[in-house]
């Protein structure tokens, strides 16, 4: 297993090789901060360029919501602002990330074609007045969108200042996430019909014949809607409906993408940004593009992270999952937007503890991400995020907090890249504990769909897991069923709910040779169109799992239960898969209360050279399932770290990361042997320390 892992890492895979050849390999990390030109009088542009070039910035970005300045009135053009503003950085020695400014369309556009705007689920049509208003699915903005991309690719295409490309802002709709208007259903029936070819072939998978559902052609079907309905849609609908969301969403960047590579030199790279944890756009859609990148603020009020100051910190798998599951999809990723510091838009807007800021950098550094982007270098005066904080303060040129914390990255970052070594591979020790998580959007849209109680949340029950792998100090890879299973040594796969017979032998295989296989509550209840097996309840897995029977039982929010492993005692109340155990099976853990006390929480089975273990129950605090992962990694001999919460240890590109994510001072295993290159082994919360051995 290690020879095989060894073998792909140092090879590496086809699709990295191709992202790769846009950096250079010899740099670390570039640094980038968002300017905005048409916001500012011309006469700072001068100044604030040169600012950002001096504070020890390597780019900037333009351009994502300036249509209305780069056309300002339908087909008549204006781009000297914008010859300015990059000949600007040029002379500054800053490359320019450049963007097609298609989540912003003018006034003029959407007052003529009020039909080009989507309509959110209430039936409201979303107008000119804030960003992200056009359906992905109007031909007519389309239209737009393809003349202003070609504009902006044939005329900057070969302009050397230009590194790359993004396509619109972190695509979605926001808060209104799905598009109802009348273009959006066309192309949903369209897609259904290419789908499903017959009308009676949809019926079938979509189980019609109950509520008379049924339907005689795809004209008559409507994208299911909750709020137009008195009892729940047709969850096979809505299935259908959020892949074809994530379908167009990736359609609509990619349909640019086309554009743009028509017209431009082969060094300019093509992306966009998108939002790790936002649930209509799939990040694994877009793996056709150069490479995706992502967007992350973790301190406005929603991640209250680790310990009492987490709040300002936000948690450890924030930056981290989203670094190992961007990462994956094209081989190379990049952080296109990281938080400044405080922001206007949370539900509070709380300071980040000093520090934060250059650890979240360090974080993204150990991700080993391509470059990363502040947004934004000047807080706005007027217009919209007018509290948001920039590198600089708002008279424009005194350098804020957070400002001072990249100043100083960028400065460490040129002491380090002394030590940088291009050709480090991964010690031995990291590798062997490589896992991967095994991901699928449609067990995330179908589980939310039937949640089946009103505290299962996909998204947590998944970083449970990342959190419990990162506290051995396993490298993670988040990849989808295309990866190469073989390359690690441990597998995840929470809440796999969706899958088929294939699936379920390739788990088999994998285990049979040497994998050691970890699936947890929910997995293997339903075919891939999330219909129930005609058998046992989750039958497809119970021979792999060595189980005969499965059910499971869900707790209200104000009772806990609690299970025991070893002696150690564990509360859960969000989910609890009762096991029923074959004979192959052994009990790690079980219920100690409840009618079914007694019975099996977590079982695990050796299978040829590996593994396979079952967790029943979704806790809240992960402590089962941190435990459970640890002994996973015992049992198979692997040896690991033990990192209290909140602590990361991460190794990248010959360096290794210490992060301190939590509200206590921690000491991190830097060995005696090692050679510090920035901080201490004794770590404040948001301290860092970078070492090499
Ligand atoms: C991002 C968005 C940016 C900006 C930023 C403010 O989600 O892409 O355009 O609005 O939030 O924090």
């Amino acid at each position: 297993m290690l020879a095989l892992c060894l073998a792909c890492c140092l090879t590496g895979t086809s699709l990295a090789q191709e992202a790769e050849k846009y950096f250079d390999k010899n740099k670390l990390m570039l640094v980038g901060s968002y300017y905005y030109p048409e916001q500012w009088p011309q006469e700072n542009w001068e100044r604030d360029i040169q600012n950002m070039s001096r504070l020890g910035f390597d780019f900037t970005h333009y351009g994502e919501f300036a249509w209305a300045e780069m056309e300002p009135e339908e087909g008549k053009y204006n781009f000297e602002w914008l010859d300015q503003a990059i000949a600007l950085a040029a002379k500054n020695n800053l490359k320019v990330i450049l963007c097609t400014p298609t989540p912003t369309p003018p006034v003029w556009l959407t007052q003529k074609h009020p039909d080009v705007l989507m309509v959110n689920a209430e039936g409201r049509t979303i107008r000119h007045g804030a960003r992200q208003q056009a359906s992905w699915s109007s031909a007519k903005y389309r239209e737009y969108v393809a003349k202003i991309v070609t504009q902006l690719a044939k005329r900057y295409g070969n302009n050397k200042a230009v590194w790359g490309w993004q396509i619109d802002n972190e695509p979605s709709h926001y808060g209104a996430a799905f598009d109802y208007s009348e273009n959006a259903q066309q192309r949903f029936r369209e897609w259904l019909k290419q789908k499903y070819k017959t009308i009676d072939a949809l019926n079938s998978t979509w189980g019609t014949a109950f509520w008379s559902l049924t339907y005689n052609n795809f004209e008559q079907i409507q994208a299911p809607n909750n709020l137009v309905l008195v009892a729940q849609a047709n969850p096979h609908a809505i299935l259908d409906f959020k892949r074809f969301t994530a379908d167009e969403a990736a359609d609509f960047v990619l349909f640019q993408q086309d554009i743009l590579k028509k017209h431009i030199a082969k060094s300019q790279w093509v992306t966009t940004n998108l939002m790790a944890d936002y649930s209509p756009v799939d990040p694994l859609r877009f793996k056709k593009l150069d490479f995706p990148t992502y967007t992350k603020y973790l301190v406005a009020g929603f991640d209250m992270g680790h310990g009492v100051q987490g709040f300002r910190m936000g948690s450890m798998g924030g930056i981290g999952f989203a670094n190992d599951f961007f990462r994956p999809i094209a081989g190379v990723t990049g952080v296109m937007e990281l938080q400044p510091g405080q922001v206007n838009w949370g539900q509070y807007n709380p300071q980040t503890m000093p520090g934060t800021v250059r650890m979240w950098i360090y974080h993204v550094m150990a991700g080993g991400n391509k470059f990363v982007c502040n947004y934004r270098f000047r807080q706005p005066l007027s217009g919209g995020e007018q509290y948001h904080y920039g590198i600089m303060k708002p008279d424009g040129v005194a350098v804020s907090k957070s400002g001072e914390e990249y100043v100083k990255v960028n400065q460490e970052l040129k002491e380090l890249s002394k030590h940088f070594n291009p050709k480090a591979t991964m010690p031995k020790s990291m590798l062997a504990r490589k896992a991967a998580i095994l991901y699928n959007p449609d067990n995330r849209w179908e589980t939310e769909n039937q949640p089946q109680t009103n505290q299962w949340d996909f998204v947590s029950h998944l970083k449970r897991y990342y959190s419990a792998l990162k506290a051995v100090g396993a490298p993670v890879d988040v990849v989808d069923e295309q990866a190469d299973f073989a390359a690690y040594p441990v597998m995840v796969a929470p809440a796999y709910q969706l899958l088929d017979q294939q699936l379920v032998a390739r788990w088999k295989g994998y285990v049979e040779q040497g994998g050691h296989l970890v699936l947890t509550s929910r997995t293997g209840q339903k075919n891939r169109e999330a219909r129930l097996w005609e058998a046992l309840f989750a039958q497809p897995i119970h021979e792999l799992v060595g189980v005969k029977e499965i059910f499971y039982d869900l707790l209200p929010e104000s009772r806990t239960a609690t299970v025991q492993m070893e002696g150690k005692s564990y509360t859960w109340n969000n989910w609890g898969d009762v096991l029923e155990v074959g004979p192959q099976a052994e009990v790690w853990a079980t219920y100690t209360d409840q009618f079914y006390k007694g019975k099996a929480a977590v079982v695990s089975r050796k299978l040829g050279k590996g593994s396979v273990t079952y967790v029943g129950p979704d806790t809240d605090d992960g402590q089962l399932e941190r435990d459970v992962l640890r002994k996973v990694y015992e049992r198979a001999q692997i040896p690991v770290l033990n990192l209290p919460e909140g602590v990361v240890v991460e190794w990248c590109n010959g360096f290794w990361f210490g992060l301190n994510y939590s509200s206590q001072n921690q000491t991190l295993p830097v060995p005696d042997k090692a050679k510090i290159l920035l901080g201490q082994r004794e770590l404040i919360p948001a301290g860092v320390v970078v070492w090499q051995e």
